[in-house]
């Protein structure tokens, strides 16, 4: 979403007549966009803040501006922690600040601020997501649309409600706008986001669900060969929606169904809202729909209070359900959030380990998920040449498997058969077919 967010922000710049700049020397304006997620991510973006001081020191009339969630998490106290800040614009405020910035540009002379701060209206979510109207894309094959932000469950480790707000759905009419505008531009890969999908149309005048909005997306804009969705809960993950993953030719049969854990006692105190059974339940229901789909997931280990045994539940789940891919994270204190009134016990060296661990077990069931692919055919969608040395070009499968062949002949933004001859754990190697 962090993705979109600044490809529209880009956009809405350009319709001002902004051009990019070639480096950040050169640059008048630079705009970070920041993730709190974990506070890895945070450090990261505090960290860059010696390097951007120094380029005003050498450039005083440089506008730099803060936006995204950790905007809309530290509001006006970027000022105060980071003096060389010129704008400050949270999540809910984004389609405003292109007019932000030329305010701040024009009343220059000697202020600081010369813009008030954005108050952080997390309940005022721009309007139809405001950036909607804007053209410019990134890309040529592949695009993101927002669909929904926010989320309305309280998981007590994440961050995500108070940065994104409450969960808000864009209206059908207005997405399906966009589809139609996408696929009269040729194309074939959309990304429709949400921090919860499966809840879109809740709060909506219309009677419209995930599922419906599918429907509809197939029907206005048949020409995009493939519709993806990120991410799912599990509580709302239905037997409807894996029906239309199997019926609707258009939307690809991959799944990416953050579990976090495999332990009940840890979900439970990470509110979850669903237990290990009825997960492995969702699981099993997906796979007797579409028994070639992928699945991906979201771990955090060393949640306060795992134990060892609830560790090995992890891995076990990890075993049984053999997801394709998985993101694996240490657990990272957020501030505010209700887990910080649980005792962040599991020492940093453990949840290293845990980590590892985890990590290589994953390495191991990706890889021989991948191998049992050698000799198949898949459908691969070229994005680009893996090195611009070489006649290599790297695309994904529906399943979103990354794929690499050996062509002479420029493959980017083409649709390919492809056989599968080799496999790593993250890449699938393939000779054309087609
Ligand atoms: N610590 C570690 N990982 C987190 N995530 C969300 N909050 C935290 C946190 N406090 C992970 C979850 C989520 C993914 C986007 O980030 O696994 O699914
Ligand atoms: Fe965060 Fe939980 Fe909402 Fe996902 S479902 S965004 S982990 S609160």
């Amino acid at each position: 979403m962090n993705e979109r967010d600044s490809e529209a922000v880009t956009g809405i710049l350009f319709d001002k007549g902004y051009q990019a700049a070639a480096s950040t020397e050169e640059a008048d304006l630079i705009l970070y966009n920041t993730c709190s997620i974990r506070d890895h991510a945070e450090q990261k973006v505090f960290g860059r803040m010696g390097a951007f001081r120094k380029l005003k020191e050498k450039k005083p009339e440089l506008v730099i501006g803060i936006m995204g969630c950790m905007a809309q998490e530290h509001g006006e106290n970027f000022f105060k922690m980071n003096p060389e800040i010129d704008l400050v614009c949270g999540t809910g405020n984004l389609s405003q600040i292109g007019d932000l910035v030329e305010e701040i540009q024009r009343g220059r002379a000697g202020a600081r601020h010369a813009v008030p701060i954005q108050k952080l209206a997390i309940d005022r979510i721009d309007d139809d997501y405001g950036l909607d109207g804007i053209q410019y894309r990134a890309d040529k094959l592949k695009a993101l649309v927002t669909i929904m932000k926010g989320c309305d469950h309280r998981c007590t480790y994440c961050i995500v409600p108070y940065t994104r707000g409450v969960e808000i759905s864009r209206s059908s009419e207005s997405i399906l706008r966009e589809m139609k505008d996408l696929a009269s531009r040729g194309f074939q890969d959309v990304m429709l986001l949400g921090q919860n999908v499966n809840s879109y149309g809740k709060g909506l005048d219309e009677n419209m669900d995930f599922a419906g909005l599918l429907e509809k997306i197939q029907a206005v804009a048949p020409q995009i060969p493939r519709i993806r969705f990120i991410t799912s809960h599990p509580k709302d993950a239905h037997t409807r929606l894996f029906a239309v993953m199997r019926d609707l030719p258009s939307v690809c049969e991959h799944l990416h169904l953050p579990v976090q854990s495999g332990s009940n006692a840890v979900l439970r105190r990470m509110k979850r809202e669903h237990t290990r059974e009825w997960y492995l339940e969702q699981i099993e229901e997906y796979k007797r729909f579409l028994p070639q789909g992928s699945l991906s997931t979201d771990f955090i280990v060393g949640f306060p209070g795992e134990t060892e045994k609830d560790f090995a539940d992890t891995l076990d789940l990890m075993e049984k359900v053999e997801f394709d891919s998985a993101y694996i994270f240490t657990y990272s204190e957020r501030p505010g959030t209700p887990a910080t009134k649980l005792k962040d016990d599991v020492t940093e060296q453990e949840k290293s380990r845990r980590l590892q661990e985890a990590m290589k077990l994953q390495r191991a069931i990706s890889l021989r998920k991948n191998q049992a692919l050698i000799g198949t055919s898949q459908e691969v969608l070229f994005e680009s040449k893996t090195r611009r040395d070489e006649n290599r070009y790297g695309g994904r499968t529906r399943t979103y498997k990354r794929v690499v062949v050996s062509s002479a002949q420029d493959l980017v933004g083409q649709m390919r058969q492809v056989k599968i001859v080799a496999a790593a754990d993250e890449t699938l190697l393939g000779e054309l077919t087609s």
